[in-house]
């Protein structure tokens, strides 16, 4: 069995985090089963039990550092970083609440400091807390910066960010990626933002931002870390928000950020909105230079900031001259285009309403504008969607078998979550298999799966992995594990398995190539709609 033989690799690492999960069964007991099935022995010392023991170490080296961090800021080594944030306008509470500190100038302060509690050069090092020299010693990788902590979820110390108090650079220094830290699947503040959100977050650029916002009392202020937004950070913020402000920058690499920002938000179905703030200013330096009036001057532009399409008109605005003639028209025809990528009919009839005000044109002239626009970007995005299609079947022909090969990667991707569930939530399970067939399935392979579990199900045994391996290949095995791993639990799988199913329907629905040829106007605007909202 392929998949089982390295033990070391994330494949091995997911497997075994799954038959944990699936099993209830503890690590070791876990790795024993897998390596049973597979006629082969582990050495005690396993390396994945080494990792999750290093992880472990990481987490505490992290916590001491930042502890000693936070003591180095209030000696007398540290009074000009603490004299640094006052002046920044930060208040002592608001210096403890973020556990912020000072790295002394000493290059060994922190590793003398790790050492005398026991931490090991290697750990130091794996923590990134610590650099290695030529010779092969530790020495610190932080020096006389004001120490920023990076919390996780769990309330664990995973990162620091060091900025620098003079004009040298780099300005910030952060810890690389580590066994227990990624930069683009955390963000930061998220520990705090999360209870605060009541449905909303706002996305800044930079940690002094989201700690300046905080303190003026927008405790839903995040930021990324030194990075742009990622695809993982754009779906841990829908966990916890319905509703996105972009507020970067204002200057042209802030905008850039926006708009890449928007791109990655859309397809997550994110409300989005963007707020600019004013003179060139970033948060934090606004808020501190109104004042008294800071915090109520930023809740006034929160409270008008508009969503990404008003954003994006005022661009396109700003690039024509409304006194000429023709120069409207040009405008009119781009606003129609960009209204046209609107889904939602009443939005899309406010701006017209809107626009039709404001440039004093015919509502119905500018509505058969945008519909004209609509009907070209339908038959565009359905020859790009074929495209798409095309290359997915290319690239996810690998683990098919030939049946499969004319599958979307959408329907099969849909197929092994839905599978997967099947094993992380019995309870659903059994419900599927009151409530739908095998057919549900277009896979062979799932349809398998399905009988199997249900079958077993049925004469009311046990229907875990497990327990229908014995009917299964070790190549069927392989790839059913694979599905497994690379499917975690999901938070909601109730939901989840509503949207699936409406996936597989609408696969069902799908029109062939011959019937897009064959399709009107009608048609093709309504499959359309249904792919974009629906496409990740
Ligand atoms: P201040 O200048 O102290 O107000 O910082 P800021 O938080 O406003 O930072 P800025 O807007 O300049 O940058 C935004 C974010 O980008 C920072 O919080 C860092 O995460 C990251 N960043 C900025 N400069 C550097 C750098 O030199 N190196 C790295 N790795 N990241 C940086
Ligand atoms: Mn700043």
């Amino acid at each position: 069995m392929g998949i089982y033989h390295c033990f070391g690799c994330q494949e091995g690492g997911d497997v075994i985090q799954f038959i944990r999960k699936i099993e209830n069964l503890d690590y070791v007991d876990a790795v024993k089963l897998l390596a049973q099935k597979a006629g082969m022995t582990i050495p005690e010392n396993s390396f994945d039990q080494g990792s999750s023991r290093l992880r472990q170490r990481i987490y505490e080296a992290n916590r001491e550092t930042a502890r000693f961090y936070v003591k180095a800021l209030y000696t007398p080594e540290g009074k000009e970083a603490l004299n640094y944030l006052l002046e920044r306008k930060l208040t002592p509470k608001t210096i403890t609440h973020f556990g912020l500190g000072y790295s002394p100038k000493s290059r060994f302060a922190l590793v003398n400091h790790l050492k005398s509690k026991g931490f090991s050069s290697t750990e130091m090092i794996q923590a990134n807390l610590a650099n290695q020299s030529q010779k092969g010693y530790p020495y610190d990788r932080f020096t006389d910066r004001v120490m920023f902590p990076i919390i996780d979820l769990q309330k664990r110390v995973i990162a620091f960010g060091g900025r620098i108090m003079s004009d040298i650079k780099p300005k910030y220094l952060n810890t690389s990626d580590t066994p227990v830290f990624s930069k683009s699947r955390n963000l930061f503040a998220l520990q705090f933002a999360k209870n605060e959100a009541h449905g909303q977050l706002i996305l800044v650029e930079g940690y002094m931002d989201v700690i300046a916002l905080h303190q003026a009392g927008f405790q839903n202020a995040v930021a990324t870390l030194g990075t742009a937004l990622t695809k993982e950070q754009a779906t841990l913020l829908k966990r916890y928000c319905d509703e996105i402000v972009i507020c970067y920058d204002a200057d042209r690499a802030g905008q850039t950020a926006t708009a890449r920002a928007i791109d990655i938000l859309r397809p997550t179905g994110l409300n989005i909105k963007i707020l600019t703030v004013p003179d060139g200013k970033d948060p934090d330096e606004f808020i501190k230079s109104h004042g008294d009036q800071g915090a109520a001057r930023f809740r006034m532009l929160l409270e008008k900031c508009g969503n990404d399409i008003d954003y994006r008109m005022n661009k396109l605005r700003s690039n024509y001259d409304m006194d000429v003639t023709l120069q409207r028209v040009s405008f009119l025809t781009e606003a129609a285009k960009l209204l046209s990528t609107l889904d939602n009919s009443i939005e899309r009839d406010v701006y017209i309403s809107k626009l039709s005000e404001e440039l004093n044109v015919d509502k119905n002239a500018i509505k058969q504008q945008v519909d004209k626009s609509m009907r070209r970007q339908a038959r565009d995005s359905i020859q790009k969607l074929q495209k798409d299609i095309q290359r997915d079947l290319i690239s996810g022909s690998k683990q098919r078998s030939p049946s499969e090969q004319g599958f979307s990667l959408r329907l099969v991707s849909t197929e092994e979550a839905l599978v997967a569930i099947l094993f992380t939530d019995p309870d659903i399970a059994l419900e599927l298999f009151r409530t739908t067939s095998p057919e549900l399935f277009q896979s062979d392979f799932h349809q398998r799966i399905f009988r199997l579990m249900k079958s077993r199900a049925d004469e009311g045994l046990e229907f875990g992995i497990t327990d229908i391996s014995d009917s299964l290949t070790d190549q069927e095995m392989n790839r059913l594990s694979g599905i497994l791993s690379s499917h975690p639990r999901e938070d909601d799988p109730k939901a989840a398995v509503k949207a699936y199913l409406e996936i597989l329907r609408e696969e069902k629905e799908k029109l062939t190539p011959e019937e897009i040829a064959k399709a009107d106007d009608e048609t093709l605007l309504e499959q359309i709609r249904r792919l974009r909202n629906k496409k990740q």
